[in-house]
């Protein structure tokens, strides 16, 4: 029997073999993903990063993925014909243990995506997964929430998922930026969504041009996010809007880390019922800040924002670096239920290290948020309680209000409790005294110069 050393190429995988031709026929046809959609050695695949909170953790455990057992190819159709029967297809054969894997250079979706029945599945990413820029057909077409109206492309939950691989989401976003020139109510869908995921993570992708956030985090535990490239710019006079980096809700054990965003709206925000979130290590361009809130707003709505840290951020060109905001109370004789008079409380936020370049103000904390009058919002306090606050170890450089390079704004001092800055340096351009804005605030815990 004559043996021979063959190596040939069939898409991506590579083999070189030294065995009888019958056998390379066998491995051949069981190893080419049009004609078998399964196989049990996915060792073309890249190695799944294992991201762990670090250098600091929210105190639990993180959850560990059991390794996956098989693998569905999801062929890209090309020439934008839309793959998304294809990726859930293989979601639904590759559930409970395996990989999805996308691995062509283009994929494009056009038709809203539903996978929240996983279980224990890697999603991996090497292409363009791109979203069919149709503002009509997405406005009826996405899957759409209550909570600040926002609405999906597609939507990941269930337990166990994995998404990685190198590769790019783009929301192609102008075409709803262009858009809202002429109708600012469009409905624009966010470019991820985790609903009801418990246990995820999110990793070594780029994200770019969301028509609205880029990442929603709702219902959802034990998650983390590492090595994201978030980036989002018009390419005209319509700028992006809302293009917030990640927006947690109704979500307990989250990390995000290691990531680089630009944008222009916040980096990262806290929205109501988001607990042991962790936020470290993060570049952020032109944001609006790493943001608690807004909080309160609703009547009747109780919103809880509670052991959050956020270390290590570097903010360049933001209109804030860190900053809360709350809604103050209500009149009586408001008709109003969404301008504030929401309860509940925002309790033990740190921000340790926030090394700030030109940024409007390094810290913004106000209570009376929505509303400009000042005397009102002392005379109908807010009723959500903002307290165990740390603002530490901050350095760099404000502008915009120069000497001003920060405002602590309560609506009464009886609803902010224990807000501690320590070891704040921020300069400015003129070389002045920084000064800070503080009101109902007790400045003696405050080592901040309050004008
Ligand atoms: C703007 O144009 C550049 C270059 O053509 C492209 O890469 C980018 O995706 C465009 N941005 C948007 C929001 O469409
Ligand atoms: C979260 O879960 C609640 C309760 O099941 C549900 O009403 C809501 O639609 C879910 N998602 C969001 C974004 O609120
Ligand atoms: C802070 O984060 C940056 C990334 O933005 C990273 O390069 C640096 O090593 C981190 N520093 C510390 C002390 O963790
Ligand atoms: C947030 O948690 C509080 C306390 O458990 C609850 O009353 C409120 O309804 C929750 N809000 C949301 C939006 O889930
Ligand atoms: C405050 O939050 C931090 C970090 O999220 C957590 O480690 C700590 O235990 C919390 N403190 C209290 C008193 O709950
Ligand atoms: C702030 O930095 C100092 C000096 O590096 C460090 O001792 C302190 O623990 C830091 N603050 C926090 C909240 O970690
Ligand atoms: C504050 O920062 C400036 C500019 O980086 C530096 O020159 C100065 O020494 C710092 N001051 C303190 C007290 O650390
Ligand atoms: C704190 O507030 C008091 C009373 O308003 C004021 O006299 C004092 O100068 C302030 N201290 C600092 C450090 O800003």
């Amino acid at each position: 029997m004559p043996f021979d050393v063959i190596a040939f190429e069939v898409g991506r995988i590579y083999f070189e073999m030294k065995f009888s031709p019958h056998l390379i026929l066998l491995t051949l046809l069981a190893s080419l993903p049009g004609l078998n959609a399964t196989s049990s050695s996915p060792t073309s695949l890249p190695l799944r990063p294992t991201p762990v909170p670090s250098p600091y953790n929210h105190g639990r455990s993180h959850y560990v993925s059991p390794p996956r057992t098989k693998t569905c190819y999801v062929t890209a159709l090309g020439g934008g014909k839309d793959d998304s029967a294809g990726i859930l297809s293989a979601a639904k054969s590759c559930n409970n243990g395996g990989n999805i894997a996308l691995l062509d250079a283009q994929y494009t979706i056009s038709r809203p995506l539903d996978l929240t029945f996983l279980n224990a599945v890697d999603f991996i990413i090497e292409g363009q997964v791109s979203f069919t820029p149709d503002v009509n057909y997405w406005s009826t077409n996405s899957f759409q929430y209550k909570y600040q109206d926002t609405a999906l492309f597609w939507q990941f939950g269930g337990q166990d998922v994995n998404i990685y691989g190198g590769g790019t989401l783009n929301g192609n976003g102008q075409a709803w930026w262009d858009a809202m020139a002429s109708d600012s109510d469009v409905v624009r869908p966010i470019l991820l969504g985790l609903m009801g995921l418990k246990g995820g993570s999110v990793s070594n992708l780029k994200m770019k041009n969301p028509p609205n956030w880029f990442n929603f985090v709702a219902n959802s535990s034990d998650i983390i996010f590492d090595s994201m490239t978030l980036t989002s710019a018009s390419n005209n006079s319509n700028p992006a809007h809302n293009s917030d980096g990640w927006d947690t809700y109704r979500s307990d054990a989250v990390t995000i880390q290691n990531s680089y965003v630009s944008n222009n709206d916040d980096c990262v925000s806290f929205k109501p019922n988001s607990t042991n979130i962790l936020v470290q290590n993060m570049q952020c361009i032109n944001s609006h800040g790493i943001s608690v809130g807004s909080l309160g707003q609703y009547i009747g709505e109780v919103d809880i924002v509670e052991n959050i840290y956020i270390y290590n951020a570097s903010m360049t060109t933001s209109s804030d670096a860190a900053r809360i905001k709350v809604w103050p109370g209500i009149s009586p004789s408001s008709t109003s239920t969404s301008s504030g008079g929401g309860s509940g409380y925002v309790k033990n936020v740190t921000y340790n290290g926030m090394h700030d370049t030109s940024v409007n103000y390094a810290i913004e904390l106000t209570q009376c948020y929505g509303q400009k009058d000042l005397t009102l919002c002392n005379q109908y306090p807010s009723s959500m309680i903002i307290e165990d606050i740390l603002f530490e170890n901050f350095s760099g450089t404000s502008k915009k209000y120069d000497p001003t390079v920060g405002t602590l704004v309560c609506s009464s001092p009886h609803v902010c409790k224990n807000i501690v800055a320590k070891n704040i340096n921020i300069t400015n351009p003129s070389g002045k005294t920084a000064k800070w804005t503080c009101k109902n605030v007790d400045n003696s815990t405050l080592s901040i110069n309050c004008a």
